[in-house]
């Protein structure tokens, strides 16, 4: 008896610490500094597949060399029914950011989330239109999970029993420090698969692991340069004559206008959709578009891919769309080429091969209540979930591809995304409508490989409006989506003018948001990012401030709380937002000399600033020896080839040195070495400014007129 229950015992005892056993992944570096892992069986239809990314390899190389960033023995994962479990290490100190388009937290460390798909619904817990299954670490790595599944994650929550870091174990009782989040080493997994690919990306810093990401996807969008302009979304039943209107508007009262959006109103039924024009509203929109191409406004089209019987393609697509409808309408399974080719085929016949400029892919994200379910199933095998998490990547690889083969580029909007997708021109976008939240997002799209608009729509008050222009102008898309307010720019009279001042402001930087896009798409640096990838930013001065207690270093208590409310936009530009009812608010200056962006004077130096910058100014800062190529005011972007003087604005002491992109700003020629980056060099000799600009590459475009520089410090 005494024998079997020692046996019994040393059972035990054996298959506890085998479940406690993970197997070792074996690593392979794939591109520099990017290693993959297979653990198990790994989906054919992953991400990475799905998007059809190609790792833009020029790119890549240029990045440095890099050594595993981890203790590979530290990544574990087993498989077991069906699933996989991954463990990935964490260090005391370190905080990590990413998991997707979160709305309200940039610290991630201490999350469990479930990362799908989804219509935001205000909390982040990686319900969201671009739960991108990648994060990046403080330490300076990434790891992303190629995997279309809905994914729990861990983010330094879960304590094991074999942690390295003996657990503290405390007695509520009695111990005051005692907390009910003790201290977890580990980021933990679970995927609903039998096997998974991952990819570690090196350093060194936080920032390179991102960029060897948006690498990896192809390198970021490259939009055309009217998608930097300033477009307006029209309210969803208005026809020809408004659009004429509206676009003379415009012009008339003198705001810019680089695209106008055409809400569901253009088709004749919507809500399932039939993707043909009304003929009572839209009697001829081939006429109509190249009337607008004529004043340099294209047009841009709503749609969700929810299929009308009344539909033309109705009958086609039926044998292709899955078993469940949305609003009543089939939902086109375009993992198949058979769907793809009528669905896509509609959205070209007499839209794009007419000159329609891009699309608005709506509704492909969720809730839950309206969209398929889970229990949905497809006609190519996928099932719901991986539908779910990858119909949006599609629509935008798909309208993308239509574009690329006519050699022209496309600017638009969708509304979930996933990772995979840094290269997609499209901007996400939603129907939530918190300004501070939008923020964030914007702070949050940098970790994520995906582009975000704080659209505005509408606005209690004149104030509400400018501080949300105001923002929105230094974002990837400056729209209003006056779908169902109606709203014009200068809808609030008393802040027109401001509203106008900022507008023009977006068009006078297209120099800057274009080169900025470039190196997104050229070095993989998200256009805008948070304010911990820049440098100076939150450890340097942590340790040199380190003697002094919090009360007399309030920089260190600020960036160790979450910075949500400020980001980087391009290489050198600090923006930090004004919201409805403040006057004044904080602003935090990485390690370095900052100067004030409108006026160049010197604002601080790894501190913390407070700023009342009154109605008119949203604060934004420029570093120390940067460089903002700015162009005169124009109601619409250049034209390819159209030649533009540009005033080179130059801040601070240090030497300026910048690389201004330059292409035909339409095609892909790019693709083929058809661009320049064309050095800048600003500094001052002996109180005086002295700049140069090297020549555009011979043979290559060159829309640069004259260039002045004008030193903004004095
Ligand atoms: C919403 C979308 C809005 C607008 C509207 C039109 O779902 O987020 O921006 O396009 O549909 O019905």
């Amino acid at each position: 008896m005494k024998i079997l229950k020692r046996f019994l015992l040393f059972c035990l005892v054996f298959i506890s610490t085998e479940i406690l056993k993970a197997q070792s992944i074996t690593w392979t570096e794939v591109e520099p500094g990017i290693w993959k892992g297979v653990i198990g069986k790994p989906e054919e239809f992953d991400l990475l597949k799905v998007a059809g990314a190609q790792p833009y390899h020029a790119g890549l190389q240029q990045m440095p060399k890099a050594i595993f960033p981890l203790a590979q023995s530290e990544i574990t994962g087993r498989v077991q029914d069906g699933k996989t479990y991954l463990r990935f290490p964490l260090e005391k100190k370190e905080q990590i950011f990413g998991f997707g388009l979160n709305f309200q937290t940039v610290f991630q460390r201490g999350k469990v989330l479930t990362l799908h798909v989804d219509n935001y619904a205000g909390k982040d817990n990686g319900r969201t239109h671009g739960p991108t299954p990648f994060y990046v670490s403080s330490n300076g790595y990434g790891i992303f999970i190629n995997s279309a599944r809905y994914i729990n994650v861990y983010a330094g929550t879960a304590v094991r029993r074999d942690s390295k870091i003996d657990p503290e174990v405390k007695d509520r009782n009695l111990d005051k420090t005692w907390s009910s989040h003790p201290y977890s080493d580990g980021v933990e997994m679970l995927i609903p698969a039998a096997g998974v690919e991952i990819y570690v990306f090196a350093g060194p810093t936080t920032l390179d692991a991102i960029r060897r990401y948006n690498l990896l996807n192809g390198g970021g969008c490259l939009p055309p340069r009217w998608g930097l302009g300033f477009t307006q979304r029209m309210q969803r039943l208005t026809d020809a004559h408004g659009v004429a209107a509206e676009a003379q508007a415009f012009e008339e009262k003198g705001y810019p206008l680089d695209f106008i959006g055409l809400e569901p109103g253009w088709q004749s039924k919507s809500y399932p959709c039939t993707f043909e024009w009304d003929k009572t509203r839209f009697p001829d929109p081939k006429i109509l578009v190249q009337d607008m191409l004529k004043k340099n406004i294209r047009l841009n089209l709503w749609t969700n891919p929810y299929v009308s019987p009344a539909a033309p393609v109705y009958k086609d697509i039926l044998p292709y769309s899955g078993s469940h409808t949305v609003w009543n309408g089939i939902v086109p399974d375009i993992s198949m080429p058979e769907a793809r080719k009528i669905f896509f085929g509609e959205l070209e016949k007499g839209k794009i091969d007419i000159g329609i400029s891009g699309y608005k892919m709506d509704e492909v994200d969720g809730g839950d209540n309206y969209l398929w379910p889970d229990v949905a199933v497809f006609p190519s095998g996928h099932d719901a979930e991986q539908m779910r998490q990858t119909y949006g990547l599609m629509m935008q690889r798909y309208t993308a591809e239509i574009y690329h083969q006519r050699n022209q580029r496309t600017f638009g909007l969708v509304r979930a995304s996933n990772g995979g997708g840094s290269s997609f021109p499209y901007v996400i976008y939603n129907d939530y409508y918190d300004h501070r939240d939008f923020i964030t997002a914007l702070v949050n799209s940098g970790f994520a490989g995906v582009l975000w608009t704080p659209e505005v729509r509408s606005s209690k008050t004149g104030e509400e409006w400018l501080r949300r222009f105001q923002s929105n102008v230094f974002s990837p898309m400056a729209m209003i989506n006056a779908w169902a307010s109606g709203t014009k720019p200068w809808s609030f009279p008393e802040v027109a003018e401001q509203v106008k001042i900022m507008a023009n402001l977006r068009m006078q930087m297209m120099p800057y948001w274009y080169s900025a896009f470039a190196k997104y798409h050229f070095e993989g640096i998200p256009p805008f990012r948070a304010m911990y990838l820049e440098e100076g930013f939150n450890t340097d001065v942590k340790a040199e401030n380190k003697k002094q207690s919090l009360e007399e270093n309030p920089y260190e208590e600020a960036v160790t709380k979450e910075v949500k409310d400020q980001y980087m936009a391009g290489e050198y530009l600090l923006v930090a937002p004004m919201f409805a009812g403040q006057t004044s608010r904080k602003v935090i200056l990485p390690k370095g000399k900052w100067y004030d962006f409108y006026t160049g004077k010197y604002a601080g130096d790894g501190e913390v600033i407070n700023v009342e910058p009154g109605l008119d100014k949203i604060p934004v800062y420029v570093k120390d020896g940067g460089v903002i190529p700015m162009m005169p005011v124009m109601l619409h972007a250049p034209k390819s080839g159209q030649k533009v003087d540009i005033e080179v604005r130059y801040y601070g002491d240090k030497p300026g040195n910048y690389s201004l992109y330059d292409d035909d700003g339409e095609t892909f020629d790019y693709e083929k070495g058809n661009y320049s980056f064309r050095k800048i060099a600003v500094q001052k000799v002996n109180g005086k400014i002295k700049g140069s600009i090297t020549p555009a590459a011979k043979g290559k475009p060159d829309n640069v007129g004259k260039v002045i520089f004008k030193a903004m410090t004095m």
